[in-house]
């Protein structure tokens, strides 16, 4: 039997099945080319870090008690019995990589950007993969409001050149490690009464972090969560300072938010600004995007005390709420012109004519499967190749070939050697 795909991961592909577009590698394509120049555009630069870490990076960077660190991550011994896990997450190796190689010492703020998979051992669910994509940005070296307002910008702009619309950006601030506990206390002391009200998860969130009730999606903990207090009660002047600038410089950059008290985010790293986007067509795993600042990171993994923020952004829930919302999207690249031998010898003399204009800059491919005339059409137009060239003996003998242009049924004579510059000067 064959051996099948594990899973919560998929395959891309370039035809993608029917009822999952999504799965589509030159849709995929052209969003990173997007993703790629919308970085370059905001002045961010690529960082490329391992698939797999010492598993104590996210135990202390992301924080022992969180879902991903005590349930999600790959963890697995390598031969000399140190153990490694595949990354859950990108923000922990980027600090890891620019405290190693010392990238404090450029004069340039650090603006760094990534895109890579990520690894995940969770319940399957739509919208929920075992191997996800994010594109991930990380700034290191300033607590500039501005910043915290750039990458929201960034992002929800890139959102839009990729045509998405109803989006909600939800915004609040977690305000600064000595801000969390009087909040921690608070919120204990409100729930506490009500224990044995809250579902299970939460009775057992109140013992380790009481933030995280707020996140609860369980029917029973809503009224209890409602009514609780709220961080942005307990900003440090600072912090609220802080938050405030924000929310200003958004919206002198015309970027329209919600002030949503009850986010938490599932990381322990964040302080102060954190945010998410949501897109109505995904459901419950409706975040295509999220982040914030963490201040602290930096000096929890051994280096300076150097403010950063950053977002991971998820490729497969922004694709699939591309194509949910119908955007329309210009079509993947295929070869341009498919020359199909008729007979051995002129197999040959395709294979080297192909290798020829290829090196001229026409994507060529030759039929090699040994299909009629017929079959090498059918295939022409079922990938959408715009031109295509029979050749037999006749043309190789005279030099000469029709040219036949799919989209029109039109044929001109043209010679082998001109078949460059006739196709791409049209
Ligand atoms: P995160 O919220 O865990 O943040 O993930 C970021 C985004 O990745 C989510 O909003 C979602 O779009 C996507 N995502 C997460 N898990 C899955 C999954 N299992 N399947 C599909 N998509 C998923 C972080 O990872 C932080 N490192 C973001 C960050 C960077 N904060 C500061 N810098």
């Amino acid at each position: 039997m064959a051996i099948p795909i594990p899973k919560g991961v998929f395959d891309l592909l370039p035809d993608p099945p029917e009822k999952e577009p999504w799965k589509g590698s030159g849709l995929w394509q052209q969003v990173e080319r997007e993703i790629r120049q919308q970085a370059r555009l905001y002045g961010y630069r690529e960082i490329r870090t391992p698939a797999f870490e010492r598993t104590e990076l996210f135990a202390r960077g992301v924080g022992a008690g969180t879902d991903i660190v005590s349930k999600e991550m790959y963890t697995f011994e390598d031969k000399g019995g140190r153990s490694m896990s595949l990354r859950p997450e990108g923000t922990a190796p980027v600090i890891r990589s620019f405290l190693e190689n010392h990238l404090e010492q450029h004069p340039e703020l650090q603006k760094l950007y990534y895109i890579v998979p990520m690894f995940r051992y969770e319940r399957q669910q739509a919208g929920r993969y075992r191997q996800h994509h994010q594109f991930g940005v990380e700034v290191i070296g300033s607590d500039a409001p501005e910043l915290d307002a750039e990458i929201i910008d960034l992002l929800l702009d890139l959102y839009q050149k990729l045509g998405l619309k109803n989006l909600t950006l939800h915004l609040s601030s977690l305000g600064d490690r000595a801000d969390r506990e009087p909040f921690r206390k608070a919120l204990t002391d409100h729930f506490l009464p009500h224990k044995q009200k809250l579902s299970t998860d939460s009775q057992e969130r109140l013992e380790r972090n009481p933030l995280r009730i707020l996140d609860s999606k369980a029917a029973q903990d809503q009224p209890h969560i409602e009514t609780a207090p709220s961080m942005l009660e307990f900003l440090s002047p600072a912090a609220k300072h802080h938050f405030e600038a924000v929310q200003e410089i958004l919206t002198s950059l015309g970027i329209p938010f919600e002030v949503n008290t009850r986010l938490v985010r599932g990381l322990d790293y964040y302080n102060r600004t954190v945010f998410e986007i949501t897109a109505e067509e995904l459901g419950a795993q409706n975040s295509i995007g999220g982040g914030g600042r963490y201040d602290g990171l930096l000096k929890t993994l051994g280096g300076p005390d150097l403010p950063a923020l950053g977002f991971g952004a998820g490729l497969e829930r922004l694709i699939q709420t591309m194509l949910g919302q119908k955007v329309a999207l210009p079509s993947p690249p295929h070869p341009t012109l498919l020359l199909i031998p008729v007979g051995e010898e002129s197999r040959k003399a395709c294979f080297l004519l192909a290798s020829k204009l290829r090196r001229e800059g026409l994507a060529t491919d030759v039929e090699l499967t040994g299909k009629r005339v017929k079959g090498g059409l059918r295939i022409a137009d079922s990938l959408q190749i715009p031109y295509v060239c029979v050749i037999g003996e006749e043309e190789l003998k005279t030099g000469k070939c029709e040219l036949k242009e799919m989209a029109t049924h039109t044929a001109t004579e043209v010679d082998l050697h001109n078949l460059t510059k006739v196709i791409l000067d049209v």
